[in-house]
């Protein structure tokens, strides 16, 4: 029987997220949430909601049932050359310009932060390789972070649905896709090559610090903020400026924008900003 969540403890879980993830939950998502765990409750055998916190904040829960929670309440939509004129963007304008501004030895370097299950960081690795077998001195490296370790498994094993793949320009496919041997199961996987390149680690965006990583010549970080309350929006924006390269570009969500921010940024394409001030 589907279990019911008081608006206490609501109230509980909500401002916990919040403040610890960034993901804002007003009262309307309520039944959200409560929808949303029910299968935890089911999978833990829990018969209220009431144990659930009990469960969840005890030292036993904040070691392993932490990790289930936010698999089950974040917002994962993506997908292949998702928002595509980014790409285009990418392709045509930041790397020929890093290119041709580059010292010999250095790395170009992206950081795809809410990766969700890899199709963005994959999209990004597929014209990373295009862009270097015509310029075989071209370096590169990527780098994909999100909050949640399911989708993080999934990216890391590179497998998806065929009906998933549509996006993808023919020669990509052939290049970078392998069919799965057995027809039935429609699916295809992204060749060893580009699946080892990438780093995928889980990350906190609230983390105060972002020290765990070298600064970026690119922070794609689309369709994640918009998740979060303009003041953590801000405070997340200004840590990714200090990990952006002089030159560097951070692309946000096509919804998404930083103009209400005092942030040194010029606006060079539709939510695509070139940090100024060097
Ligand atoms: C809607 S997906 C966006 C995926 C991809 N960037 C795109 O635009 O297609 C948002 C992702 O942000 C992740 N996320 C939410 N809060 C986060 C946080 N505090 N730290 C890191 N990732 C977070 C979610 O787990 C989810 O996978």
């Amino acid at each position: 029987m589907k279990k019911k969540l008081t608006t206490s403890e609501f109230t509980r879980l909500s401002s916990f997220i919040t403040r610890n993830y960034g993901i804002k939950l007003p009262f309307k998502k309520k039944i959200l949430l409560e929808n949303r765990l029910q299968k935890r409750l089911r999978e833990l055998d829990i018969n209220s909601f009431d144990m659930y916190i009990k469960h969840l904040f005890s030292d036993v829960g904040l070691q392993n049932e932490l990790v289930h929670m936010i698999d089950s309440i974040s917002t994962n939509k993506t997908g292949f050359f998702r928002e595509k004129q980014h790409f285009d963007f990418f392709k045509d304008e930041v790397l020929p310009a890093f290119y041709y501004s580059k010292r010999k030895n250095d790395v170009f370097r992206v950081w795809s932060a809410g990766c969700s299950s890899g199709e963005e960081a994959y999209t990004l690795a597929f014209l990373l390789s295009e862009f270097k077998s015509n310029f075989s001195d071209f370096n590169f490296s990527i780098t994909a972070t999100d909050i949640s370790t399911k989708m993080l498994s999934t990216a890391k094993n590179g497998i998806y649905p065929e009906e998933q793949i549509v996006d993808v320009p023919v020669h990509m496919k052939q290049k970078y896709l392998l069919k799965s041997k057995d027809r039935q199961k429609r699916s295809v996987r992204i060749v060893p090559e580009l699946r080892n390149i990438i780093r995928f680690e889980q990350f906190n965006l609230m983390r105060k610090e972002y020290t765990a990583f070298d600064s970026f010549d690119v922070i794609f970080c689309k369709n994640v903020l918009i998740y979060f309350e303009k003041q953590t929006q801000y405070e997340v924006l200004k840590r990714f400026t200090g990990k952006l390269r002089k030159n560097g570009f951070l692309f946000l969500g096509l919804s998404e924008s930083i103009l209400s921010f005092d942030l040194p940024f010029n606006k060079v394409a539709p939510s695509v900003y070139l940090k100024a001030g060097n």
